[in-house]
This record gives structure tokens, sequence and C-alpha cells, in this order.
């Protein structure tokens, strides 16, 4: 739960606080497009999760504070090891992230000795240091094509976009068997229904969504994908199909536009954990930082490298 700043201080003194500790730490904020609003308002840069760690690998500055979740922070922190990585809640986490270990990677490489493994950015550094490549959301289709065509894959940990991918890509993947808890709850009867309330708005869905979902969408991108699409399109209403931190970003870059959640109860709680006093504190102290020891680093950091050097299209 977001701390409530209004019971510890002034909201205006904390966010003055905040930009006055980033300057005097050589910091900046990079916020996740599912983050709270007064989060995103207050970012030097906002955008998915692979957009906010290349950032950080390119910023001068030392200190990155990391509004996400705990693999982004990690991300950055196996791209850039020299500079301290923040993130203001410590235990705020992906469940699907949880959902495979590096040691269950390492018992299924045994059964699947020939195949290429694809670990979604939504893993540990544990789990991206046992696996071959990784991907997004946004690239998964390009990763799946960028392996040899008489390798078998093997994808982890999200059922969801495995199986987007492989109806996508035709290629052989095999799956673990994770889902994210909330784009997996999103139910066909509630899709339906915003879609008679908003007839030939077109439905956005992120490939976190099962099956049955996709088959009713219109488009499946990743947060920055729908971002994009909804800024280029000529239609006027849009229902969209993931975590409803995206509609802050989707009705300010869109003021003409109108945005409609596929579920309202499509929030994620890890991704609502930072509050502005979290920030500002995490600043003071340079605490809590996210490290990754560097036998692991180096191992993760060519899965994420041979992702990087995949051509986007
Ligand atoms: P992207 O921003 O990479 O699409 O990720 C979605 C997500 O679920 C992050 O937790
Ligand atoms: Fe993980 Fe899903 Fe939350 Fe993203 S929205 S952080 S995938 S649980």
């Amino acid at each position: 739960m977001n701390a409530d700043i209004s019971e510890i201080e002034d909201p205006k003194k904390v966010r003055e606080s905040i930009r006055k500790l980033l300057k005097e730490r050589n910091a900046i904020l990079l916020a996740h497009n599912y983050q709270p609003p007064e989060i995103q308002e207050i970012a030097d840069i906002c955008g998915d999760s692979l957009e906010l760690s290349i950032k950080a690998s390119q910023t001068d500055a030392e200190v990155i504070v990391f509004c996400g979740v705990h693999f982004m922070a990690e991300t950055a922190s196996i791209l850039c090891p020299q500079k301290t990585i923040l993130l203001p809640v410590a235990n705020a986490g992906c469940p699907m992230a949880d959902m495979i270990t590096a040691e269950a990677l390492i018992k299924k490489r045994k059964e699947m000795p020939n195949a290429v493994v694809i670990s979604y950015v939504n893993t540990s550094a544990g789990v991206k240091a046992e696996s071959d490549v990784c991907c997004t959301s946004a690239n998964v289709i390009q990763v799946a094509h960028s392996v040899p065509p008489e390798k078998p894959i093997f994808m982890t940990p999200d059922r969801n976009l495995a199986q987007y991918a492989l109806s996508r890509s035709g290629r052989d993947i095999r799956y673990w068997n994770g889902y994210c808890p909330i784009h997996n709850n999103l139910q066909v009867e509630q899709v339906l229904k915003v879609k008679s309330a908003h007839p030939g708005a077109p439905f956005l869905a992120h490939p976190e969504c099962p099956p049955e979902i996709l088959d009713l969408a219109d488009e499946i991108k990743s947060t920055s994908g729908i971002l994009a699409y909804a800024a280029h399109s000529d239609e006027k209403e849009f229902i969209i199909g993931t975590e409803v931190g995206i509609l802050h970003p989707l009705k300010k870059a869109n003021p003409e536009k109108k945005f409609f959640p596929a579920d309202p109860a499509m929030s994620c709680p890890d991704m609502k954990k930072i509050g502005l006093p979290h920030i500002q504190l995490a600043l003071e102290k340079l605490h809590p930082e996210v490290r990754v020891t560097e036998e692991i680093r180096v191992r993760a950091k060519a899965a994420v490298e041979r992702m990087l050097a995949i051509p986007a299209k």
C-alpha cells in the first residue's frame, strides 16, 4: 500500500525535498508505466521495464531510484553495476517472476538439453543467469525467430506470453506454467461487457493476458506498444487490457481520446507499494539498494545482451 503522505508531511514539501535530494545525490528517478500517477508525475523518465533499464545504463547519474518492482531494479543493476540502484520499497516484487527459481530452471534444462531457454525480463537475475537469451513483451516474437529453426525453445515463466509467441512464430515452444495474476485473471465475460458498452473501440491487450482474451483483442502489445498505438491511431476510444496504471500516461498524452479499462480491478498491488515518502527516505539513506553478485551478473548480462543484439523488427 502507498504510505498516506498527508499523514506524514505536506505532499508539496515531499515533492520539493525529492527534487532537491535528486540533485544533491546526482540521481535520476525512473518510473514504470504502472506506477501511481503521483510517482509518474515526479519521475525523470517513465517507460516499460526494458526501456527503463536501458535508460539507466545510458545516464551519467550515479544513483538510480527505480520505481517499479524488484526484477526491474535488478535488470538495471545487471546493466550498470557501477551505479547505486535504489528500490524505495524493498519487497515490491513480481509474483510471476517468483514462480520460477534458478534451481528449477537448471533441472528443466537437464530434461531438455537441446532447448534454447528464453526468459522473460520478469525473472530474477539468478534465472536470467541460467538462460540463453531474454525477451520482453515487445520483442518476444523476434527473439523466438532468432533461435535456429532446428532448435526447440523453452520459455519461462509466463505461459500466456509463451502461447502467444508459439501461435505467432510457428516455433516449437514448450513453457513453464507461470502467469501474471493480474493479467491472467481478466475474464472473457468482463471484456465482452466493456466491448458492448463501447462498440467499435479497439481492444488493446497485453500478451500476459490468457489466450481466450487475446482472441478478443484487436492489437496485442507491450505497455510501450499500447502507448504508441493509442498516440498514432485515428480512433477516439480504446479498451485497455492491462494494469490500470497505464491509464494515466494514456490520458495525459491523448487528452482528446477516451480510454476504458477492460477491468478496473486490474491493479498490481506490488506496483502500488511505493509512495513519495519512500522515495524521499531512500534518497536520504541511499537504501534499500539492489545489487547482483558479480558471478550471477555477468551471466545474466550475457542473456540480456543477446536479446539487445536482436533487431527490433
Ligand atoms: P512491460 O512494461 O515490459 O510491457 O511489462 C509489463 C509488466 O507486467 C511489468 O511488470
Ligand atoms: Fe508482475 Fe503482473 Fe505485477 Fe507486472 S503486473 S509486476 S507481471 S504481477
